[in-house]
């Protein structure tokens, strides 16, 4: 039996075009049966569109990352001196202006974010088991909302005069 033959005895036909056999109306596609059929019951969307708000969410926030990241390490390593004058004082006059404060801040939320959503979407693929992704998503979630809050206080509680 040739390739087109065993293709066509098993339903499922080849590319239109693809070979001897192409579909016209007197030879038409097999025709596939949804897997499951909707009833009146079936709600409209059974996940709402979360994924597809993850999705949109990792392209806008690696765009933003690009920039604060790239002039995060500018600032840090490169420019002024390099990695030699970060010390306490630089840090300190660094986060007495809001401009850094919130730069700071932005790239902690979105890489945190981008990061624990870029985990879960791992997880979800490669874990199988329901209670290896129970508690792999929740020791990364707690992780995730641990490191935010105290970050973010960190910012906000920052005392250049501690002694
Ligand atoms: C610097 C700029 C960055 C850009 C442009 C960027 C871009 C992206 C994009 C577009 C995706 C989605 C890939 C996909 O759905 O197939 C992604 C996934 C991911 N990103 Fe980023 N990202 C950046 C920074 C970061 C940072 C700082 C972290 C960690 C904190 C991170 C961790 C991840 C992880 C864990 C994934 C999931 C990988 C996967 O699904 O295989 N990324 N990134």
């Amino acid at each position: 039996m040739s390739t087109t033959e065993k293709s066509a005895a098993s339903g499922i036909g080849p590319v239109e075009g693809a070979g001897a056999l192409s579909y016209s109306v007197d030879n038409p596609a097999p025709y596939i049966e949804a897997p499951r059929q909707r009833t009146k019951k079936t709600p409209k969307s059974t996940r709402g569109n979360f994924e597809m708000a993850a999705w949109l969410f990792m392209r806008l926030s690696g765009i933003v990352l690009v920039v604060l990241v790239i002039g995060h390490l500018l600032i840090q390593l490169v420019l002024d001196g390099g990695v030699s004058k970060i010390g306490f004082a630089f840090v300190a006059g660094r986060w007495a202006s809001p401009f850094w404060q919130t730069w700071d801040l932005a790239m902690l939320w979105l890489a945190m974010l981008h990061g624990a959503n870029g985990l879960r979407t791992i997880i979800n693929d490669y874990a199988e088991r329901p209670n290896t992704r129970l508690w792999l998503k929740g020791l990364l979630y707690t992780a995730t909302v641990f490191t935010i809050l105290l970050g973010t206080l960190v910012i906000f509680t920052f005392d250049p005069n501690i002694r």
